[in-house]
């Protein structure tokens, strides 16, 4: 990529973050579709008028690019970026170039660290609003924000952060959705200002097969510091609870129970020994 390209300069870029899996009949791609469409999705919101490649086209690169490199767990990263052009401000005075590349990547959190939890800040830096910054894309210029909110929470002795959006109401972590439990209910905030993240809907189905009700609503700060319970979850985290908020200690202060049994589901389904398993997992 040369160091004049406009998707470098000003952030405009698309991309996907997915994850491959060693199963008992070799590696599997986690909802690669769904991520392909979100994808395609994210390069329409905003403004590419097309992208070189099909969504069937990217699932089939993808898979491939998997297969080639051989590795059992992996993260995967297509993206597409503006370049030959889009100096002026406009989309379309460059095109969309698309790369797809792929790393070895370690899985799960150890059992231990997985019961701890991790401590976590409300952030004050605001989540984008969604007519400023589009959140149901993946943008590349979005993560400005994640990056300013997680590397503050850190430096002063956080885990991570999470966000509120411009009237206040809970959103998200800076790469990751967040849920509340409360008694059988599990509450995630509604899709205004955040990333309909493919793992959040992942955890609607597992919720409902171990009978939870799982509903959307308007969430507040005070609403995390009194759940029974509060998790994160993601590609890249998958799940993981949250020990305490703003220093105040969530449930016991480590990872509740229901948490942890939905973080064994979610081993089951993306190792393929879930039920939901064969709906979810491409097979490279
Ligand atoms: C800001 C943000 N929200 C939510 C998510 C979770 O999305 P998904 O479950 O599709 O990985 C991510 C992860 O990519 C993210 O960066």
């Amino acid at each position: 990529m040369p160091l004049l390209t406009a998707g470098f300069h000003y952030g405009i870029g698309v991309f996907e973050g997915i994850r491959a899996y060693k199963t008992g009949k070799g590696p599997a791609v986690f909802r690669l579709r769904d991520h392909m469409v979100r994808f395609e999705q994210s390069a329409r919101i905003l403004g590419f008028k097309g992208l070189p490649y099909s969504i069937d086209q990217m699932v089939d690169v993808v898979a491939e690019t998997v297969r080639k490199n051989a590795y059992d767990d992996c993260y995967i990263r297509p993206i597409a970026w503006l370049a030959d052009g889009g100096w002026n401000l406009t989309t379309d005075s460059g095109k969309a170039h698309v790369a797809v590349a792929v790393w070895e990547q370690a899985i799960y959190l150890e059992k231990k660290k997985a019961e701890q939890g991790m401590r976590a800040c409300i952030s004050n830096f605001m989540r984008h609003h969604p007519n400023a910054m589009m959140t149901k894309a993946k943008t590349n210029g979005n993560y400005v924000n994640s990056y300013m909110a997680k590397t503050d929470a850190n430096r002063n002795g956080f885990d991570d952060a999470l966000m509120l959006d411009a009237q206040g109401y809970v959103t998200e972590a800076t790469g990751a959705n967040v849920f509340v439990v409360r008694g059988n209910n599990l509450i995630t905030p509604e899709p205004d200002a955040i990333l309909e993240g493919i793992t959040r809907s992942t955890v609607f189905a597992l919720a409902q097969d171990l009978g939870l009700n799982v509903r959307e609503g308007r969430m507040t700060r005070d609403h995390l510091y009194i759940a029974d319970e509060v998790f994160v979850c993601g590609t890249a985290a998958e799940i993981v609870g949250i020990s305490e908020i703003d220093s105040r200690p969530i449930g016991a202060g480590k990872t509740g129970p229901i948490t942890m049994q939905l973080i064994d589901a979610y081993k089951q389904a993306v190792r393929g020994t879930h039920p939901r398993s064969s709906g979810w997992l491409h097979h490279v």
